[in-house]
Order: C-alpha cells, then structure tokens, then sequence
C-alpha cells in the first residue's frame, strides 16, 4: 500500500506562488493508494470513480499522471483521511499516493518520476501551483521550498504542535491564486510591499524553527496571518477559529492553504486540548497533530 502525508503550510502561502520562500510540514493524516493491472483504466477515490476520457476534472488529472508515468490498463484504489479542499494538501497527497501506487506496479517508485507524474496531476486541478504542497506529499518533515530552488529539509530545534481546524466550507485554490494575482495587478505596490513582508517573516521564522523558538514562531505566524488578510483571502470564520485559538493560549495562529475557507492551524505550547477544547465550543470540527524535530521523512 503507497502512501502520502497532507501539509500545513506555516508560513508563506500564495507568496510561494510569486517566488517567495515558504515553509511546510507534512502532517500524518494523509492518503493511501494500492494499484493492480487492468483491462480498463480507473480510479476510485472512496466513492468517487473516474477514468481517463470521462470529462471530469479527476478522469483529467489521473490521465496526465499516467501520461507521465508511460503506463496504461491499471485500477486503483485510493482513500484520503484528509479533508478536501481545505488547504491540507488532500489533492497533493492523492496524487503522489496514486504515482506511488502505480510505480509500486514496476519496482521502487522513484522521488523523480513521483513528481512529474503529481505534478502533472496538481496542474489540472491548479492552473498554477508553486509545487510546495507536491514537495511536502513527497518529502514529509518540515521543507523551506522556493519555486526556483524545490524543498530543502529543515531540522527543528523543538517538535511542533499544531491544532487544525475547518473554519467553512472550503474554497477553490485556483480561484484563490487568481483572486491574489489580480490584486497584484491592480495594486502593484501594495502586493510588492505584502510579498517582501512575508518573505522577512518566513526567513525569520526559518531561524525561530531552527532555534526551537516556539513562542517566537507563534507571533511570526500571527502577523503572516494579518498580511494574509491584507491579500484578502482571510474571512470572518477564519478569523473568529484565530481569536478563539488565541484565547485559549495558542501562541499564534492563522489560516493554512489557500484560505477563502478552509483550514486554520494555531501552535500550541505542548498541550493542544485547550485550543481544540475552545474550537468544538464554537462548533469546528478539529485535531491535533505533530511536527518531528528531526527532517523525517513519511
Ligand atoms: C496552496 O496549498 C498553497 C498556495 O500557495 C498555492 C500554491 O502554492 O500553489 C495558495
């Protein structure tokens, strides 16, 4: 059986896409998928079925990864513990869990053609991803990734706790990526201003990592949360599951993903319960997960 983590994104979200360093951290949950020669060519995805040809958007992607990988006449069977479309990187971890799962078919998978093939996959899906949830799928631990440079393994002076919650229903990446980029053409100077923001905030947060500077990290993630608001992708759910983790101790906390919906993530000093505690009063579905302070790999 191949397998695949899901991904928080920790800092540097739609930046990545302009060319700013981000930082990412595989997260346990994640996708499984398990292939086996065919007549006919198919996936299914817990209930969901597609083959290539059939005009959806899944029968799409399974078609180009396949491309990719130069293989024909195989069923696949796949499952997602992650939910979708919610900035945990459910589609990433499925396309490399399938990559895996077909090469699996031939002998060892390799890195190479696993990201080709998923990154063929997210292309249909995402118009233009910058790679980073493919590169955290792959490689697990937590990456520092740059478009032009692909993920680089950080090792952490403390392992991380994260709280996850949905706050809404979850929103299309590709419209949120188009909604940022038409914000920066119509306000060049402002965006220029967001990005170099960012940017400050990830390579800092890269030293509060690597340092083990939790409460440190927490405020980096606090203001990576207000110039994401300023991108406006942030909504009112969004911001309400940030007061309310704060509240209840976290030392810091923001929107995960392409946002717009979707997934919030807050550290927490060790015991996430309180944080998780505070989200189910509010009505949010949440759990907790940690981050290795080594650059494991899933
Ligand atoms: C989506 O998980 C992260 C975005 O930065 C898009 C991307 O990097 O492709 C919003």
């Amino acid at each position: 059986m191949a397998h695949a983590c899901g991904k928080v994104i920790l800092l540097g979200e739609h930046a990545v896409v302009h060319g700013v360093p981000a930082i990412a951290a595989g997260i346990e949950r994640g996708a499984t998928a398990q292939a086996e020669r065919a007549a006919s060519t198919e996936l299914s995805i817990d209930s969901v079925t597609a083959s290539p040809g059939d005009g959806s958007d899944l029968g799409r992607a399974l078609s180009a990864l396949l491309a990719e990988l130069g293989v024909t006449g195989v069923r696949i069977r796949a499952s997602s513990a992650l939910p979708v479309g919610c900035g945990l990187g459910s589609s990433a971890a499925l396309a490399v869990a399938v990559a895996r799962a077909v090469q699996d078919l031939e002998g060892s998978p390799s890195p190479e053609r696993t990201l080709a093939a998923a990154t063929a996959w997210e292309q249909v899906f995402h118009g233009n991803p910058s790679g980073i949830d493919t590169a955290a799928a792959i490689h697990g631990g937590c990456i520092w990734y740059t478009r032009q440079g692909g993920p680089v393994p950080l090792g952490l002076g403390r392992p991380l706790t994260l709280g996850v919650a949905v706050a809404g229903p979850a929103a299309s990446t590709k419209q949120m990526v188009e909604s940022v980029a038409q914000l920066g053409q119509r306000r060049p100077e402002v965006f220029a201003k967001s990005l170099a923001g960012i940017e400050s905030l990830v390579k800092n947060a890269r030293l509060a990592l690597e340092a083990g500077d939790l409460p440190g990290l927490g405020r980096l993630l606090d203001l990576n949360q207000m110039l994401l608001s300023g991108l406006m992708v942030s909504t009112e759910e969004i911001e309400t599951a940030c007061r309310l983790a704060r509240a209840a101790g976290a030392l810091g906390a923001k929107l995960t993903g392409a946002g717009g919906g979707g997934a919030v993530i807050a550290l927490c000093d060790d015991d996430p319960e309180p944080v998780l505690a505070a989200w189910r009063q509010g009505g949010l579905t949440c759990f907790s997960t940690r981050v290795g302070a080594k650059a494991d790999t899933p």
